[in-house]
């Protein structure tokens, strides 16, 4: 892909994922947190952090994006996430384990901050040991 078609992409990417911030529903964190990705089709998804009055049961913008994207369209391969937050949070544990079931060997985690600030991370510099179906593949049955 050229410099130019990529740069374009991050832009649409970064402009999605802070117009979805505003939509955040979080009364108790005040936090407004905002993710794009882009799946292996080109399409492109968004979500929102939606908080709880049962904290447990609040679910971040990172996992409401790809949660989207398999309920909408049946898609769930990742080429590139994009996170803003007004401090350029990274995706948080859980976030990351729900990241690493669809993220292929290159998968990118771009972070950016309200000043503009942004990081580019590969999930493997985010989460170098994750879990993946491949050791749930390894258990023996016992029959
Ligand atoms: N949050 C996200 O949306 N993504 C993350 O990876 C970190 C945390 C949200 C969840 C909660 O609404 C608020 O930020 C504070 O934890």
């Amino acid at each position: 892909m050229s410099k130019n078609s990529s740069e374009i992409i991050i832009r649409n990417m970064r402009e999605a994922a802070i117009a979805v911030s505003d939509n955040a529903y979080s009364p108790y964190s005040g936090a407004k947190v905002g993710c794009s990705i882009i799946t292996t089709s080109g399409d492109m998804f968004v979500g929102c952090n939606v908080e709880n009055c049962s904290y447990g049961a609040t679910v971040c913008a990172e996992r409401n994006a790809i949660f989207s994207a398999v309920a909408t369209r049946g898609e769930m391969r990742l080429s590139i996430i994009y996170v803003y937050s007004e401090h350029g949070w990274t995706p948080c544990g859980m976030c990351l384990q729900v990241i690493s079931e669809f993220a292929l060997e290159d998968t990118q985690v771009i972070v950016g901050n309200r000043q503009g600030k942004e990081i580019v991370y590969s999930v493997k510099d985010l989460f170098p040991k994750s879990f993946t179906p491949v050791d749930l593949s390894k258990i023996k049955k016992n029959k």
